[in-house]
């Protein structure tokens, strides 16, 4: 701005009133302290409700790594990634920088009639994980990779149904949400689309579904994400040959568990043999900043797709391959690398694995230990002394999953740990920290969860209490 610009900077005082324009240190400096009301006004009102009600209700002011702070400069162990987004860890100081860069370079991005190098440089680092696979369409999220892989899995075969298995999570927007084994999910929202719910490891019941010669693909994830359920063994070599026999695709959904979150770039890779002729990713590969989604897929898919000029646009999105979305993928992969994160989180999920299990024979209210890297699921079940086993048949009653919460509850109120329950219905908590955790992460965490388990089986009375809370508000809301 020059000495005759009459307008002032953003931010700044003007003679007698308000400050102009837009600053987002004084935007948060004068709203911030809002959030949680501005929050139940205008968005999804139960988040707040719920948040308050388990005293989740935090003023989280700075995050690293993984790890964040709150206004009093606590410390709190991340657990949960975001949901998984936070592969590389929050604020990544390469990713930021690479992010920095891209905003500074000024791009003629999206102007939709030219290609530009980005997208053809992230599809071509993508591409060298996953040999067998050729092409890459991106979107802007998880849900909407799945949605690429399903119209594509119809266009390709001339069929229109696709299998899924019980249990799963693709998604929620409505191609998504129609492959989504998760019990809760779909209802109220039909009609769907006509795809058809299989038993993971059923392969009699896959046989059976392909036999009728309309079915598109089987979509999978190869551990699924609510609940950290394994396939058996060899169930996706033998599900890829079924399917190959009757001229049907094979989508891994590695929306989760790709990039490394279970010790191998790719989780269908601990099974020799499998390749997928779709792939779908996201989260991770954002670097937790700018949204993104892949399809990777075989060259005759995307040019039966793409079978004509006429058919350049059939499927895309407007912010698809945008400059922020590339670079933060790139960036992140390059990361990955550079701090062998996939090895990382193979170390780190054994010895997290390894800690807790050996807590499995000491305390009869855990059940199982499972997972594979870092994505890892404590499951709890029926205790046998008769006054533990009382109280769990109370919260059984009430609603399944209720003893799962009381762990996560004090895992933060009295250690600083987030995690989260996996799924509705079960007694899973699930882990899946950023990748970059340390050893004293690892200990922070088995420490506290150990303290969290004595309490439980001591008859702490806090923490029953609060079960007795949980099991009023389960009442409550049938
Ligand atoms: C396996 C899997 N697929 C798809 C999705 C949907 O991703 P998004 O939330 O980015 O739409 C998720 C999200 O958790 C997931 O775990």
């Amino acid at each position: 701005m020059t000495s005759s610009d009459p307008t002032p900077e953003p931010g700044s005082p003007v003679p007698g009133g308000q400050p102009k324009g837009f600053d987002l240190g004084t935007l948060l400096a004068e709203r911030g302290g809002e959030r949680y009301d501005l929050h139940g006004k205008h968005l999804n009102h139960q988040l707040p409700r719920m948040l308050h009600t388990i005293g989740f209700d935090k003023f989280y002011e700075r995050a690293e790594g993984a790890h964040f702070w709150d206004a009093e400069g606590n410390d709190y162990l991340d657990m949960l990634a975001g949901f998984g987004v936070m592969g590389v860890g929050r604020h990544h100081p390469v990713v930021r920088k690479a992010l920095h860069d891209v905003l500074d370079a000024g791009l003629p991005d999206l102007t939709r009639f030219d290609c530009q190098p980005l997208p053809g440089l992230l599809a071509e680092k993508l591409l060298s994980y996953t040999p067998h696979l050729d092409r890459v369409f991106f979107g802007n999220s998880g849900t909407e990779a799945v949605e690429t892989a399903l119209k594509f899995a119809r266009y390709a075969t001339g069929k229109p149904r696709v299998l899924y298995c019980k249990h799963s999570f693709h998604g929620l927007t409505t191609g998504s949400l129609s492959v989504n084994g998760e019990e809760g999910f779909q209802d109220g929202f039909a009609p769907l689309l006509p795809d058809t719910e299989i038993e993971v490891g059923d392969l009699d019941a896959l046989a059976r579904e392909l036999k009728r010669g309309d079915v598109a693909a089987m979509i999978v994830e190869p551990i699924q994400g609510h609940g950290v359920y394994i396939p058996p063994a060899g169930y996706l070599r033998s599900a890829q040959s079924l399917l190959r026999a009757h001229k049907a695709l094979l989508i891994c959904d590695e929306v989760q568990t790709g990039i490394g979150r279970t010790g191998t770039f790719y989780a269908y890779q601990q099974e020799e043999g499998v390749e997928p002729d779709l792939l779908t990713v996201a989260k991770t590969l954002s670097g937790g900043y700018v949204p993104v989604g892949a399809t990777l897929g075989r060259d005759w898919i995307f040019k039966k797709v793409y079978s004509s000029m006429d058919r350049v646009l059939v499927h895309s999105a407007s912010y698809g391959s945008n400059a922020q979305a590339m670079v933060a993928g790139l960036a992140t992969l390059s990361v990955m690398e550079d701090e062998q994160l996939v090895e990382n989180s193979r170390r780190m999920g054994d010895l997290l694995r390894t800690r807790l299990a050996a807590l499995v024979d000491e305390y009869e209210l855990l059940k199982d230990v499972r997972g594979r890297g870092l994505m890892v699921a404590v499951e709890f079940g029926r205790p046998k002394s008769l006054k533990l086993r009382g109280r769990w048949t109370m919260l059984q009653a009430a609603r399944k999953g209720l003893f799962a919460q009381m762990v996560v509850v004090p895992l933060l109120q009295r250690h600083r740990i987030l995690t989260q329950v996996s799924g509705d219905h079960i007694e899973v908590i699930k882990l899946i920290p950023p990748l970059v955790v340390d050893e004293a992460d690892i200990d922070r965490f088995v420490n506290a969860f150990t303290d969290v388990m004595d309490d439980a089986h001591g008859g702490g009375g806090l923490m029953w209490d609060f079960g007795r809370t949980l099991v009023k508000q389960a009442v409550a809301n049938r």
